[in-house]
């Protein structure tokens, strides 16, 4: 148990440092919105954001799409919108320091690309692993 509870504040101090005060609080309003959905919600997590984040699905389009399309799996690279040709700066934090810096943008593409991809808004869950996974990848 003190083995767990000294890696969840590993886990939160490591997060702290990338993430700005208004970005923390963002994660901590889906914390708390998850465990009101899902009373077995722990955290967010990594892997469940890796799935969501390389699973292809039938997207808006009818064609198959993952988020992986646009950004690719090296997020320290350029990606290419698949729609529209145009080039994507890369979305890890560490490549691109203006990533996950403004709540508002980070939500309304969130909302969007959860659309583009699973015709759906993504719920609290998702949203948090998917961030989580996107700005601790290597
Ligand atoms: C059809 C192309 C496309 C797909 C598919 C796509 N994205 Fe994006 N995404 C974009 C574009 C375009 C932007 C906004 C331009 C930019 O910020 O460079 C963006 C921006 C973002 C941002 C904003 C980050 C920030 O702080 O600026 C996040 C987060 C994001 N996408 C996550 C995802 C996730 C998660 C998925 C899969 C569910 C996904 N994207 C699928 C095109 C796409």
């Amino acid at each position: 148990m003190k083995i767990l509870i000294a890696s969840l504040i590993m886990v939160s101090l490591t997060q702290a440092k990338e993430l700005n005060t208004q970005m923390q609080d963002f994660m901590n309003t889906l914390r708390v919105e998850a465990k009101k959905q899902n009373p077995n919600f722990k955290d967010f997590d990594y892997k469940r954001g890796e799935k969501i984040f390389t699973t292809e699905y039938i997207g808006k389009k009818g064609q198959l799409i993952s988020c992986v399309a646009c950004h690719t799996n090296d997020l320290s690279k350029d990606g290419l919108n698949e729609h529209t040709n145009k080039v994507i700066k890369p979305l890890s934090p560490s490549a691109n320091a203006d990533r996950f810096t403004t709540v508002k943008e980070v939500k309304k593409w969130l909302r969007r690309n959860f659309k583009d991809v699973y015709v759906r808004a993504g719920t609290a869950e998702e949203k948090g692993d998917v961030v989580t996974y996107i700005i601790s990848k290597k």
